[in-house]
């Protein structure tokens, strides 16, 4: 994981990168550091921590006279989070940042080790930094080509070489781009870090190298020179504005409204904007941790419309003997769009079938290789737990299970929805209530069956990950296998239960758990005689979902506030997963 940053220019770099970093923050947060550099020094400071950490740390150190830099915050995969670890690595002439994984790393390192080479860290960059070091002789973009054939796996690096004032970068497989700026580049992991400098970028191919000196930049892959356009994006600063919110995730639960009220307008008069899925007989869907749990929902909804599915993690899908019949269509679901697992299983299922990205970030990688892209339009999503963008994706999977299968009442729902939806997170201080009620308890569990089981899976990961509750969902009938044992006095059960088809089922699980000793909040559309519930409006089965995940993110949210957890960033997450 980890996001990457340099900048060449006529600024000083300090605060372009401190600016960048907290905006790459979301992709690990364990440690961080600059290199900053000019003729005669390369001044290396790096802190355990936050990126706020290190930005004190800059502001109480002289600083060098420069307009040339470097800097990276880490999700570490290769050696604990300590300052040796945290990039800049240095190794001779060579000092660069780097996202991704070098498998080949330990070979590597032994080689290096029997060449003389001394590691003073655990890391796979040093790696990477020692094997650049090795091949420079004078001419930095022959020992980039020579690297790039001996470095296996996944790697962005932003490089600087002690003999020049140049800015270096070169990818595989991770993500990097090119920022145009006046008279200034960037290279970044994501544009989110210098929308503040340029909106203006380039996106790098796999194995390019791109060399930024005082006239501009140069691209090459295999010594020759690539032309590549510059695109314009269409994010702005703003999106990372916290605009009076005292955290992302709620400023971001709070954007659903008007989010799913654009989106449903692009689409509802217009489903031919979104791909035909009618000719296919068979759909795969995948994703990773909430976009899975979308997926879930979507296999609901397409399997009601009468489309076989087959839902997989792409961690899994990526390595299964997968038999793909004809007529299928592999559905891919990533809200960023560089998902290391997600991208294995595309560029799998890409040989075998057609291929849909339902994605955010337009300019990643998912929504470049798929056969078709329908994009979410949640903006910026920054909290590290998604919230908007999943249910943007569960919109997109219902609004296609309405095209496969026409019903009713859909269109007039969704045109009430965005309203319900602002009414329902209205009710703050009814959630506080709520999270009241909870937040002492370290066991909880969420129940539903069918589309009501994705549901408690959303909701049970949401509550986990920002407020370090253990919390479980199971498929209600499936609980009093094993589970039903931990069920103690007071234990706390969720049990959504939406679908009147399997309503009563879901009920009957409930008070199984009830006469146990659980403590139930019930979660449905008709008002029942337990304490604890949330009632929302019936609505259209194909939407029903996207009226009942954010109330589940806002108990999450109160909860994690009343425990006194980093909502934005929950410990060891990071939004974006670029590793295996
Ligand atoms: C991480 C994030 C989750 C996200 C998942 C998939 O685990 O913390 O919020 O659902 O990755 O990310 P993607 O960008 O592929 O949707």
């Amino acid at each position: 994981m980890c996001g990457i940053i340099g900048y060449k220019g006529k600024k000083h770099p300090k605060d372009i990168l401190i600016n960048g970093l907290k905006n790459l923050e979301y992709r690990g947060y364990d440690s961080a550091g600059v290199a900053l550099k000019n003729d005669d020094t390369i001044q290396i400071i790096k802190s355990v921590g936050k990126i706020s950490h290190l930005e004190e740390k800059l502001n109480n150190e002289k600083l060098i006279d420069c307009n040339l830099g470097i800097a990276h915050t880490r999700w570490a995969t290769h050696g604990e989070p300590n300052e040796s670890n945290a990039h800049p690595h240095r190794v001779g002439k060579i000092t660069l940042v780097h996202n991704g994984i070098i498998e080949n790393a330990g070979v590597l390192r032994e080689q290096l080790q029997k060449e003389g080479v001394k590691f003073n860290s655990n890391t796979d960059t040093e790696v990477a930094a020692a094997i650049i070091n090795k091949y420079y002789t004078g001419d930095m973009e022959k020992a980039l080509n020579k690297a790039i054939k001996e470095i296996k796996g996944s790697y962005a690096l932003a490089i600087l070489c002690e003999d020049d004032d140049k800015l270096y970068a070169i990818r595989c497989e991770s993500p990097l781009i090119l920022g145009v700026g006046k008279d200034e580049y960037f290279v970044t992991s994501d544009i989110g870090a210098i929308l503040k400098y340029t909106r203006d970028y380039v996106l790098l191919g796999e194995n390019e190298i791109v060399v930024i000196d005082n006239k501009g930049y140069k691209i090459t892959k295999d010594n020759k020179v690539v032309k590549r356009e510059v695109l314009t994006s269409k994010l702005t600063n703003e999106a990372t504005d916290l605009c009076g919110y005292d955290h992302y995730m709620m400023k971001e639960i709070m954007e659903e409204p008007v989010l799913v009220d654009n989106l449903a307008n692009k689409y509802i008069h217009n489903l031919k904007k979104l791909p035909d899925i009618k000719k296919y007989q068979h759909i795969h869907i995948i994703g990773c941790g909430s976009a899975y749990y979308a997926g879930m929902v979507g296999k609901n909804l397409f399997e009601d419309a009468g489309v076989e599915v087959e839902i997989d993690v792409a961690s899994e899908y990526r390595y299964r003997n997968i038999i793909y019949k004809p007529n299928t269509l592999v559905i891919l679901i990533s809200q960023s769009g560089e998902t290391a697992d997600t991208i294995a299983a595309m560029r799998k299922a890409n040989e075998h079938a057609d291929t849909l990205a339902i994605v955010n970030v337009d300019a990643s990688t998912i929504a470049r290789e798929c056969t078709y892209k329908v994009l979410i339009e949640a903006g910026r999503e920054v909290a590290v737990a998604t919230t908007k963008a999943y249910l943007l994706q569960v919109l997109i999977l219902s609004l296609l299970a309405y095209r496969l299968d026409p019903d009713g009442t859909y269109v007039e729902d969704l045109k009430k929805l965005p309203q319900q939806l602002k009414v329902l997170l209205d009710k703050t201080g009814f959630y506080k209530k709520l999270a009241d009620a909870i937040y002492k308890h370290e066991d909880v569990f969420f129940i539903g069956r069918k589309v009501d089981y994705a549901i408690s899976m959303e909701g049970s990961l949401k509550l986990k990950e920002v407020s370090y509750i253990h919390s479980d969902a199971y498929q209600a009938g499936e609980l009093k296998h094993g589970t039903i044992s931990l069920i103690k006095d007071g234990t706390i059960v969720f049990a959504i239960a939406t679908d009147d088809d399997i309503r009563d089922k879901t009920i009957s699980n409930l008070e199984e758990v009830i006469s146990r000793g659980a403590y139930p909040i019930y979660v449905g559309n008709e008002d029942v005689a337990y304490d604890h519930k949330i009632i929302v409006p019936r609505i259209n089965k194909k939407l029903q979902p996207i009226l009942v995940v954010p109330a589940l993110q806002m108990i999450a949210y109160f909860v994690a506030l009343k425990r006194g957890c980093d909502i934005d960033k929950p410990k060891n997450l990071a939004k974006s997963v670029t590793v295996e």
